[in-house]
């Protein structure tokens, strides 16, 4: 097997390469004047199952394109069999038509990934599971809950005074996942609004009952918005200590400074999206997938 990365998040395919007790294949991801670029694998890949470690985190874009260009160039150079790790899903929150004339951004990043050679998509904690069903091709649908379930039973948070809390009704399933890996830890859903014209965020209630300790679990951390809102309103009913577990740091805008000057503890995240140094607050700890990553890929690639 080879592990390649294209330039998004060497770090997390330098990490699985090692769990798969191998070293990364290079590659050569010459950038042009005009910002095209031009990519080799720089050793053989013949009759060898390739992984694509990239996820489309921003700039999105370039990073979907190096990846498509790297499962090209695997294609035409005799791989086996191209499996991309995407643990980051660009564009996945456009899924559908929310509005007339909008185009299905999703579906044209689905049909590029099937045309380029790859014959299997791993991703993380995806934004509904619809989104599996958009792929022909199999792609396995991992989750970092199994981690952060692990990491609050490492701190005997398991208690009455503790409550898992979804920020939005969207992640009514996610919550209910996490609990049910906590021993039923009771958990709150909070109704949130978005416009979505302004993107302006809302909160609305909540459903359940607020302890000291909220946990606050979701799928990823744009602008950062949600979870500041969300603990704003966790404190007002009585929540003293807030800790935030999301799978994908994308971290846009303010969002390092907003959580941080926050009413939140601390924040996790996964490593599915390198964080740069220039975006890491006190308050941020970065748990890694690259295990379940290695572990997916040893049972069977392809
Ligand atoms: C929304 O449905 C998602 O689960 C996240 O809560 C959302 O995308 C986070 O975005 P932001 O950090 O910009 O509020």
């Amino acid at each position: 097997m080879k592990v390649i990365s294209g330039s998004a998040n060497k770090d997390l395919a330098e990490k699985v390469a090692k769990e798969l007790g191998i070293s990364l294949s290079p590659v050569e991801i010459f950038i042009f004047p005009d910002g095209e670029r031009r990519i080799q694998i720089k050793e053989s890949v013949l009759d060898q199952d390739v992984l694509i470690v990239q996820p489309a985190s921003p700039p999105v874009d370039t990073n979907y394109f190096e990846l498509f260009f790297l499962a090209d160039a695997a294609q035409r150079s005799g791989a086996r069999t191209i499996s991309a790790v995407i643990p980051y899903l660009g564009y996945q929150r456009q899924d559908h038509i929310f509005r007339d004339g909008e185009a299905v951004s999703l579906d044209v990043v689905v049909k590029t990934l099937q045309s380029v050679g790859i014959n299997k998509v791993i991703a993380f904690d995806l934004h509904t599971i619809k989104i599996v069903e958009e792929f022909s091709i199999p792609m396995s649908h991992l989750s970092a809950l199994p981690i952060f379930a692990e990491y609050i039973e490492s701190h005997n948070w398991a208690g009455l005074d503790t409550v898992l809390v979804s920020p939005d009704k969207g992640g009514i399933r996610r919550i209910k996942l996490i609990s049910q890996m906590l021993s039923d830890m009771p958990y709150a859903v909070i109704e949130k609004n978005r416009d979505v014209n302004t993107g302006h965020i809302e909160m609305a209630g909540i459903t359940g009952e607020v302890t000291h300790r909220a946990l606050i679990v979701d799928d990823m951390i744009s602008s950062g918005k949600t979870i500041v809102k969300a603990a704003e309103l966790l404190s007002q009913n009585g929540a003293e200590e807030i800790y935030v577990f999301a799978t994908h740091a994308i971290f846009s805008d303010e969002a390092p400074q907003i959580l941080e000057d926050s009413s939140v503890t601390k924040v996790y995240v996964s490593d599915t999206v390198l964080v740069p140094e220039s975006k890491k607050f006190p308050k941020l700890e970065i748990l890694s997938i690259a295990p379940h990553i290695a572990k997916e890929v040893s049972i069977g690639v392809v």
